[in-house]
């Protein structure tokens, strides 16, 4: 029986390699739609949870995950073996940067290398972690046909399908926002659409995976150049004494020809910093250079140094000194309303304050604590004592802080986020990028 006649009838079997952020939403909505989803991480914890009905993932709500999992529909798995009962495989590890800041492909190397001990032949692989134009078709096919003995193409199937998931954004979810597709021969194309159809609503298919690869890293540079453009835009703003988000959302009234994106304490996250970086390592490999990811990169990434200036420029403004300042960093997620605080700009906010000599402390509801290089810290409770504070920087702008009363009750303000545009009155105390 052919896979896509096993999607059709509900009998395919489908394997989630990675339940993370990536992972545990698509295994949800493939068992929500009657395919039986096995999850497999190496986190014996998350297995267990997972097994428990409990979500750790804010977009995968425990309430819908939790009848699946009791049906029998989705479980999860530490041991590789179950992938022999699998008709597709989707691979949704971590692909970070090494220390010095290159591809780090470990993850899906090591994943390919557990997955191809147990693969058989007719099997569909996906591959949904970003990674450079290449990799599938370079990589992880040729691992998968030396393990196997088969040929990739006619005796199983290799595709690259990039995850497009926006942490926290409640109105694009895993079934509405179109999935784009690349095999590695027109069937493996037509096996990964037929998949994807049965639980999202549109499917894109492009020539190869490598099209595929560049498709995500186009988005993602995209974003990336855009919002080292705006940062510069606030660079140029903070000199020129003009208020760079009354100048963007002046210019967004434009009805055609712009696109607003906002300035803010820097990049975050395990995208948009990241992948173009994948894409400029690629083709320095073929002796070019990607100017403006490298560009973008610079100045996205100095932007913790210029909110540390400004808070600077705040203390200084109430005749006070960094050092010894007590500092209370607002947000440590990389983004609003999200928990996830990898490659957040906040962190090195508060590291380069502490290397002024501020005493610094944060507070983040979504984030009891976070590690650091083997280092816990942790959120104060509450803000009953925010006057105690020289200054609040708002470095990520969640819907529970109350801007005002933040405002009335800090001493001085440092707004990363454009959080405080509401507040009127006497602002002579709140300072923008
Ligand atoms: N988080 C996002 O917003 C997002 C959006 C689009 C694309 N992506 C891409 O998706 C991929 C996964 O990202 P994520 O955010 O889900 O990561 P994550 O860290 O949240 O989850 C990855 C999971 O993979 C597990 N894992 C690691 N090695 C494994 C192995 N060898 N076998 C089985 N499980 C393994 C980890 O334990 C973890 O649970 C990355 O390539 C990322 O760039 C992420």
């Amino acid at each position: 029986m052919s896979l896509e006649s096993k999607i059709q009838d509900r009998s395919a079997v489908i394997a989630v390699v990675g339940l993370g952020y990536v992972g545990l939403p698509l295994a949800v909505r493939c068992a929500g739609v009657g395919l039986r989803t096995l999850g497999i991480d190496i986190q014996q914890a998350r297995v267990d949870r997972v097994n428990a009905g409990i979500s750790d993932i804010g977009d995968v709500p425990s309430e819908i995950m939790a009848p699946l999992v009791k049906a029998g529909t989705l479980t999860a798995h530490t041991s590789f073996e179950v992938i022999k009962q699998a008709d597709a495989v989707v691979i949704c590890v971590p692909t970070p940067l090494s220390k010095t800041r290159d591809p780090d492909n470990s993850y899906i190397i090591k994943a390919t290398e557990a997955v191809m001990k147990f693969m058989k032949p007719g099997q569909l692989f996906v591959l949904e972690s970003t990674t450079y134009p290449g990799f599938t078709r370079e990589v992880m096919v040729p691992m998968l046909e030396q393990a196997s003995g088969l040929k990739a193409g006619t005796e199983f199937h290799v595709a690259f399908s990039p995850e497009r998931i926006d942490p926290g954004n409640e109105k694009y979810g895993v079934r509405n926002t179109t999935k784009i597709v690349g095999g590695i021969t027109p069937a493996c194309s037509s096996a990964v659409h037929a998949l994807y159809s049965s639980f999202i609503d549109n499917v894109r298919m492009v020539s190869s995976p490598d099209c595929a690869e560049m498709v995500k890293l186009l988005e993602n540079t995209f974003r990336a150049v855009n919002i080292g453009l705006v940062n510069e835009v606030a660079l140029m703003c903070s000199k020129l004494g003009l208020n760079v988000f009354e100048v963007i959302d002046a210019a967004a009234t434009k009805p055609f020809g712009f696109m607003p994106f906002y300035p803010g304490p820097g990049l975050g996250g395990h995208c948009i910093p990241i992948d173009p970086l994948y894409l400029s390592w690629k083709l320095r490999t073929m002796n070019y250079q990607a100017r403006f990811i490298e560009l973008a990169d610079a100045i996205n990434t100095a932007m913790p140094a210029h909110v540390v200036q400004r808070c600077q420029d705040a203390l200084n403004d109430q005749r006070k000194a960094m050092k010894g300042s007590k500092i209370l960093v607002l947000g440590v997620a990389y983004k609003r309303d999200i928990d996830d605080y990898r490659e957040s700009p906040a962190l090195t906010v508060l590291d380069l304050l502490e290397a002024k000599g501020a005493h610094v402390e944060y507070f983040d509801p979504h984030v009891p604590s976070y590690r650091e290089e083997g280092h816990t810290r942790n959120s104060i409770d509450n803000l009953s004592k925010l006057e105690s504070y020289d200054l609040a920087v708002i470095t990520t702008d969640h819907r529970v802080f109350d801007y005002a009363d933040i405002c009335k009750r800090a001493p001085l303000v440092v707004d990363t986020r454009n959080a405080t545009k509401l507040i009127t009155g006497d602002r002579s105390h709140i300072f923008t990028l």
